[in-house]
């Protein structure tokens, strides 16, 4: 499977791109700027020498035409990045992970738009595509040593319910990560304000969390309604 990273030139994108190489799927890392992308893609590969990691570097309208798609820019360039390559994405599924925070005084505070979420948002502008919100509370920095287990579950909003399954697929093929349907993309603007929460969390007592739910079944599986 081929993934794309729209902006995966940022520590979010990098960071998944490293863990979704390690699993043998090849990664463009996209990027408005093709260097910037081909010299990202670089710095993973040689960073883990001996993992013979499918990275590569193309502007993001090159890697939108991926199996798979992953939004993965500035929050406030979500949006227009993904219309500007409704085109390249129609029929596609465009997971959304961009979380809109403001820092006030000491703290970040969730952003969102008016749609309630930028996952949301993007939906509407792009109505032949299949957008779904995962990957928001995932600490980059952690995430990007694929020599360090990470243990997170990951939240899954989506409306189409094969780009859902998808979604699911593609996040459980991580090892570590344990996907969780949490509803439609009504839902998406809870998920994306929970981030600015945890980023307080992690501020205060100096950490880097990850989400675990308790109390979902050891095979949540076969437990779905
Ligand atoms: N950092 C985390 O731990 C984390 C965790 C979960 C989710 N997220 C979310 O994931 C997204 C990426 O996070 P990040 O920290 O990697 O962000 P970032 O470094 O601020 O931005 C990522 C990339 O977005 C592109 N970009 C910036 N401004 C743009 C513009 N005006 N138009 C088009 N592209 C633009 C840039 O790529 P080019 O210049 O190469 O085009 C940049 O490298 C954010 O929405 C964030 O909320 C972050």
């Amino acid at each position: 499977m081929q993934v794309g990273i729209l902006g995966g030139t940022g520590p979010a994108g990098r960071a998944l791109a490293t863990r979704v190489a390690a699993t043998g799927a090849t990664v463009v890392i996209g990027s408005r700027d093709e260097a910037r992308a081909a010299e990202t893609a670089r710095e993973i590969r040689e960073s883990w020498p001996g993992y013979a990691l499918g990275v590569i570097g193309m502007r993001n309208d090159k890697a939108a035409l991926s199996d798979l798609v992953v939004l993965a820019t500035a929050f406030e360039a979500a949006s227009e990045t993904a219309t500007s390559l409704a085109e390249e994405l129609s029929g596609r599924v465009l997971v959304s992970m961009a979380n809109g925070m403001n820092r006030v005084g000491k703290e970040l505070q969730p952003v969102l738009p008016a749609r309630g979420s930028i996952a949301a948002t993007i939906q509407a502008a792009l109505p032949a595509t299949k957008v779904t919100a995962a990957f928001h509370h995932l600490p980059a920095r952690e995430f990007s040593d694929i020599v360090a287990a990470i243990e997170s579950d990951v939240l899954v909003c989506a409306d189409d319910e094969e780009a859902a399954l998808t979604t699911t697929a593609f996040i459980e093929s991580i090892p570590g990560l344990r996907a969780l349907r949490a509803g439609s993309l009504a839902m998406a603007g809870a998920v994306e304000a929970l981030t600015a929460v945890l980023v307080n969390v992690n501020i205060r007592y100096r950490c880097h969390t990850t989400l675990r739910l308790m109390g979902v079944p050891s095979d949540p599986r076969s437990h779905e309604s």
